[in-house]
């Protein structure tokens, strides 16, 4: 596995595998990696991608400076996992080149409205402004390739594919089901900080997505499913929503068909999402 820490010999690397007539697979994560990273290197080993996979702990795409200075960072034990499961170049540049200019507020951002600035965005102000413009780099420097995204960041993933339509970037995003541990708990960077009594109250965020899943029903009958298995853990719950798939905005009893189910909750300090797909349909 070669590991590069310098934009240019990254893009060098990228433009030489296609050179060679292959697929870039590009893997953006945070580090930290889990069976959630892990199962984006499946995917883009399975279609036979060179698995360019980067790690950068993106400081603008968070609000709140302590939650920055506590998300993990494990990069010997990223770079073992990242080397066992077949990643072909290991990408971890510094501040310095990603964002020379950190924290100056004249840098360049990528803002896409609307989608980001719902749910997530509307509890985070300008979290999806800095997914957005790092990605944006990511993509930039990587050059044209295919990108991996885990659903369990379904907004994240909206946000990135209306960026690389509207900008029309040459990038093939390809997003890769939520992993789940055994008890149902959507793996995240963030639940190695929860105690096992928290542990045990994130599980209603897994348990509320299952209770609209289950069936299929009105939008408001599947919110307050959500809502009475959120208060049951007395969490602290962000939002529970039945939202258009593509748009995200809420729907109303008026929707049918295919929608999306978002729960955010915080547990111990914690912010914690996940989501799941599910059918608006007539009271049963
Ligand atoms: O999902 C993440 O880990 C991050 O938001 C991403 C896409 C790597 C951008 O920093």
């Amino acid at each position: 596995m070669e590991v590069v820490h310098d934009l240019g010999r990254w893009r060098d690397s990228a433009q030489a595998t296609r050179a060679r007539g292959r697929v870039v697979g590009l893997v953006p994560t945070m580090g930290a990696l889990h069976e959630g990273h892990l199962a984006l290197v499946h995917a883009a080993r399975e279609r036979g991608d060179v698995v360019f996979l980067t790690i950068f702990v993106n400081p603008r795409q968070f609000g709140d400076a302590a939650d920055l200075a506590r998300y993990p960072r494990t990069l010997e034990a990223d770079q073992a996992l990242a080397e066992s499961v077949g990643v072909d170049v290991l990408v971890v540049p510094s501040l310095d080149e990603m964002w020379p200019d950190y924290p100056r507020d004249t840098m360049t951002s990528v803002h896409v409205t609307g989608l980001g600035d719902v749910l997530e965005g509307e509890g985070r102000p300008g979290h999806f402004a800095g997914v957005a413009s790092v990605v944006a780099k990511l993509f930039a420097v990587t050059g044209p390739c295919r990108a991996y995204f885990g659903e369990k960041d379904y907004q994240q993933v909206a946000v990135v594919r209306q960026m690389v339509r509207d900008l029309a970037l040459p990038v093939d995003v390809v997003d890769v089901p939520v992993v789940r541990d055994a008890d149902g708990l959507a793996l995240s960077s963030r639940n190695g900080r929860l105690s096992a009594h928290g542990r045990v109250q994130a599980l209603a965020l897994s348990r509320a997505i299952a209770s609209a899943a289950r069936r299929s029903a009105p939008a408001s009958v599947l919110r307050a499913a959500m809502r009475a298995e959120l208060a049951r853990a007395e969490l602290e719950v962000a939002y529970a929503e039945i939202v258009d798939p593509l748009t995200l905005q809420p729907l109303d009893d008026g929707a049918r068909g295919a929608a999306r189910a978002l729960v955010a909750g915080v547990v111990e300090g914690v912010r914690l999402i996940d989501n799941g797909p599910v059918t608006l349909g007539q009271e049963e």
